[in-house]
């Protein structure tokens, strides 16, 4: 059994793209593994100082999670300012981190080309503040996307130099972790790239929308004239319609509506009404669960509790023993 652990950034409502990529597998992971999420509202004060209604984005996540099937008995589901315990093991690590290699990070780099007048001293150890969150429950495992690699990498490298410097063994390697399950990339409704909210309104379909909307979105999907040779290779916007149907529909409605291409007869507006109402069937279950615990005050606080719980425990114990090895003793 890995101890695993991811972050999940506060930025807005899940959509499609993030259930088909990490969460379905969270979901999976949460049977098999010690696991640690946590919503990473401490990361969000680097780009967002003064946030407008922290609390309130922090809650919509935590009721996304538990809507979609995290379960507060089975993995450790937290919030990372209910753990001060890592901002002192992020002290620590900074006492250690170089502000040389923080600032060759690429993701500090990136930022402070986007947002000149902001580049704080949070923004430039965002690494180590990552790293803490991974080493305070000594997290074998983290599941990370390919814009995540290097700090992983560099959580790594302030745990092995901690132990080289106080000369103790003590926080394991954190590996990136590979999920068993193919990684589904969800294509958006604007003709290219990923499904994303930055990607422009229309173009995500999130797990809490009405029906009336996902059908707006869905048929105002980008589409072409159509074929015009029988087997034609489908243009991105088609062949983002056809993967989007092969999440959300049956195999034969896929099917179906393939071999309509392959012959010239396809319509699109019958594909996307098809579409839309089998993206309503799947997301409903979600949107009904999402609007139920919203509603539900106090298991919203249970399962928070529980969270901080479980996590703090575990921290607290990675503190303790820190503290040791670096020499503090109480009175
Ligand atoms: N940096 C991650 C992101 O932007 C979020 C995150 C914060 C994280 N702390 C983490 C992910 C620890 C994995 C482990 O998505």
């Amino acid at each position: 059994m890995e101890t695993v652990l991811s972050g999940i950034r506060p930025t807005g409502n899940l959509h499609l793209g993030n259930y088909f990529g990490a969460l379905r597998n969270f979901i999976d992971m949460q049977n098999q593994h010690n696991c640690y999420f946590f919503i990473a509202d401490y990361h969000s004060l680097t780009t967002h100082p003064t946030p407008k209604d922290l609390h309130g984005n922090v809650r919509q996540i935590l009721v996304e999670y538990l809507a979609a099937g995290l379960d507060p008995e089975k993995s450790t589901l937290y919030i990372q300012s209910d753990v001060p315990e890592v901002v002192e093991l992020y002290l620590f690590l900074n006492m250690n981190a170089y502000v040389g290699e923080l600032e060759r990070c690429t993701s500090f780099k990136d930022k402070i080309r986007q947002n000149p007048q902001n580049i704080n001293a949070g923004l430039l150890t965002y690494p180590t503040l990552m790293a803490a969150d991974i080493l305070i429950h000594r997290a074998t495992k983290v599941p990370v996307g390919k814009d995540q690699e290097q700090h992983l990498e560099m959580a790594r490298t302030f745990g092995n130099r901690f132990n080289r410097m106080y000369g103790h063994d003590y926080f394991p390697e954190p590996q990136a972790y590979n999920f068993g399950k193919e990684l589904v990339k969800i294509p958006g409704l604007n003709g290219s790239g990923k499904m994303g909210k930055s990607e422009g309104e229309g173009n995500a379909i999130y797990l809490a929308d009405e029906p009336e909307t996902i059908r707006k979105k869905v048929m105002k999907a980008v589409t072409d004239s159509g074929p015009t040779e029988a087997g034609q290779k489908k243009p991105e916007a088609i062949e983002n319609l056809f993967q989007l149907m092969k999440v959300v529909s049956a195999p034969e409605t896929l099917k179906h509506f393939e071999t309509l291409y392959d012959n010239c007869q396809i319509r699109y507006g019958d594909m996307k009404k098809q579409l839309a109402e089998d993206m309503i069937a799947f997301t409903t279950p979600f949107r009904e669960r999402i609007k139920e615990i919203a509603a539900d005050e106090a298991y919203i606080a249970k399962a928070a509790a529980m969270g901080r719980e479980k996590a703090r425990a575990s921290a607290s114990q990675t503190i303790k023993d820190v503290r040791e090895i670096i020499g503090f003793r109480a009175y």
